[in-house]
């Protein structure tokens, strides 16, 4: 038995997540972390929601409410969803709880002792319109890297270059559009990661298990010459955690906030205080320091590509630069994009389905399982209603629910809805037996290598052997000669059915629990031998007849929704 640590990368507040920001974080992550708990492993699985920053502020101002109002409504409807659709975080926390704030202000402080911050008098966007600097999220124009007109101020969502404001090629304000914009001067803490480069290039060149996705982003921004700049972690804005260095004053920067991307991460950390603090857990320090026992802690990262240079590079360099005790990632598995019918999901424009709209039309486990097995690893895949009809047809209702079906039905027709006894397995049995094993030894391969895809294709290949197995068996002819053989099959049947939903859960909890409860027994025990978990239900035990496992997707309905979805979300 390991200890793991999983996060997923904390959601922005400013409203509902998409499909594509669910696939490329917080699913993968509860995937895995499932899994692991499964398997007997000691989990800690943490997500939050970051709530700082302009998109926040400009959300909330939309909104007509107060930023804390906001966020704190916000974070109980994220909360919401993603219960509905099973995340089963130990913790959800908050990047503005005071706990962030505390740990925010220590490691800036800490990185000051070690003179890793220096004060930068410098030019900012300011708008006179607006009365206001304009950092990140408030000024937008077009990319100096790759042209893209709607650059944000922070970052450029088209190539993912990390941008200054200044940087910007006609710039606008996003609250006004004004475009009467000066330079004005200000003073900014700045972290002297350059610094660090070598540390951290060796840190990652020790990683040789990494997704290439994740270490190609890295050594790009690493060695892209102005990719490790040293980077300013504070911002003129009202909302967010006020500079201060621990707990004293920071002389000169009053009335400034640090940068969310500073302490967002650092969240990843403060929310295992705050679920000690809830009451759900103790000693978070054994998750996270390693002179507190978190050096046998394997720690995972989940997050699209987007999020890559701030977790590679950023904030390791936050860590290592306290040189304190604290864990750095074991592991960083990393998502492209997922797209939407021909063109990208994308909150700001309302384009694709959300997470609260998915719930309302079909159960999570549709889903989970939809974008599980086409989650984007290799390359961007893509979301479209057809393709979504036919796995979700095939793969749960006609393999899965099918098989289920068909076995629970004919024993209760012809034994009752008890386990039968009679007769004794032979070739069959045996050749099944050994493809499930084989398969099995494959399935726990990919799901330990986080390999999404390839597992959800193993898991599929299970409960196709299944189908196949009562196809070529066929119990309904063979009891006409052979009664007590027939019995022997569906004994095995009915067993199969606590072992699908046994090794299923991970990717489709609910089902998994429906399945379980049908066969009455609330042994999930992870399989060490295939053969002995076909036996696990005796003779004798009694179970019922789930009502319809999976239900199939209409023609009709498959229409009615890609029509809804085609537009924008208002
Ligand atoms: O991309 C996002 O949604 C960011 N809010 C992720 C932050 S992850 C971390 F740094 F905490
Ligand atoms: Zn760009």
């Amino acid at each position: 038995m390991a200890r793991h640590l999983i996060t997923s990368a904390i959601p922005y507040i400013n409203g509902i997540k998409h499909l594509g920001n669910l696939v490329g974080s917080q699913l993968p992550a509860d995937l895995y972390a499932r899994y692991l708990r499964s398997r007997g492993h000691e989990v800690l699985f943490l997500c939050a929601t970051d709530e700082h920053g302009t998109p926040a502020e400009l959300a909330a101002a939309k909104a007509g409410k107060a930023v804390a109002e906001y966020c704190a409504e916000m974070h109980d409807v994220q909360a919401r969803i993603a219960d509905g659709f099973g995340l089963s975080f130990d913790h959800f926390g908050r990047s503005s709880s005071p706990q962030n704030h505390r740990l925010t202000q220590a490691m800036a402080g800490r990185l000051a002792e070690m003179g890793l911050i220096r004060e930068v008098t410098e030019d900012q966007v300011y708008s006179v319109t607006d009365g206001r600097f304009l950092p990140d999220r408030y000024i937008e124009g077009t990319c100096p890297n790759c042209g893209f007109e709607s650059a944000r101020g922070d970052q450029c969502d088209n190539c993912t270059k990390q941008l200054d404001p200044t940087d910007l090629i006609n710039p606008r304000s996003t609250i006004s559009g004004a475009t009467d914009l000066e330079v004005r001067t200000t003073k900014h803490l700045y972290l002297r990661q350059s610094e660090l480069k070598g540390a951290l290039a060796d840190w990652i060149d020790s990683k040789k298990d990494w997704p290439i996705l994740t270490t190609s982003i890295a050594k790009k921004w690493l060695n892209d010459g102005d990719g490790l700049q040293d980077r300013g972690i504070t911002r003129d804005l009202d909302w967010g955690i006020p500079v201060r260095k621990g707990d004293q004053d920071w002389p000169g920067m009053e009335g400034k906030v640090f940068y969310v991307w500073f302490d967002a991460p650092i969240e990843y950390i403060a929310c295992a205080q705050e679920w000690q603090d809830a009451g759900k857990g103790a000693d978070w320090k054994r998750w996270w320091r390693t002179d507190k026992g978190a050096d046998d802690v394997r720690y995972t990262q989940f997050m699209g590509k987007d999020n890559v240079p701030f977790h590679t590079l950023s904030f390791p360099a936050t860590i290592m630069g306290t040189q304190e005790p604290w864990k750095l990632v074991d592991y960083i598995k990393s998502f492209n994009y997922l797209n939407y019918d021909g063109g990208q999901f994308s909150t700001s424009r309302g384009r694709g389905v959300f997470m609260d709209q998915a719930l309302e039309i079909l159960p999570s486990d549709y889903w989970r399982w939809w974008l599980l097995s086409h989650a984007p690893e290799t390359s961007d895949a893509e979301f479209t209603w057809d393709a979504f009809q036919q796995d979700v047809n095939k793969d749960l209702a006609d393999v899965l629910g099918n098989f289920v079906s068909r076995i629970t039905k004919f024993c209760r027709s012809k034994f009752g809805e008890t386990i039968p006894a009679g007769g004794t397995q032979g070739a069959a049995e045996e050749a099944l037996i050994a493809a499930l094993t084989q398969r099995l030894t494959a399935y726990q391969g990919h799901m330990d290598g986080i390999e999404v895809r390839k597992a959800a294709a193993e898991l599929r290949a299970i409960w196709v052997l299944g189908n196949e197995y009562l196809q070529a068996n066929a119990p309904w002819t063979t009891i006409k000669t052979d009664p007590d053989t027939a019995a022997m099959q569906v004994r095995l049947g009915l067993n199969l059915i606590r072992l699908y939903a046994v090794l299923s859960a991970p990717f489709i909890p609910d089902a998994s629990k429906v399945l379980l409860d049908a066969m009455q027994t609330d042994d999930a025990a992870w399989p060490d031998d295939i053969g002995a978990a076909l036996t696990a239900l005796p003779t004798g035990h009694a179970f019922t007849v789930p009502d319809n496992l999976f239900r199939k997707i209409t023609d009709d309905e498959r229409a009615g929704w890609a029509e809804r979805f085609a537009g924008v979300r208002t």
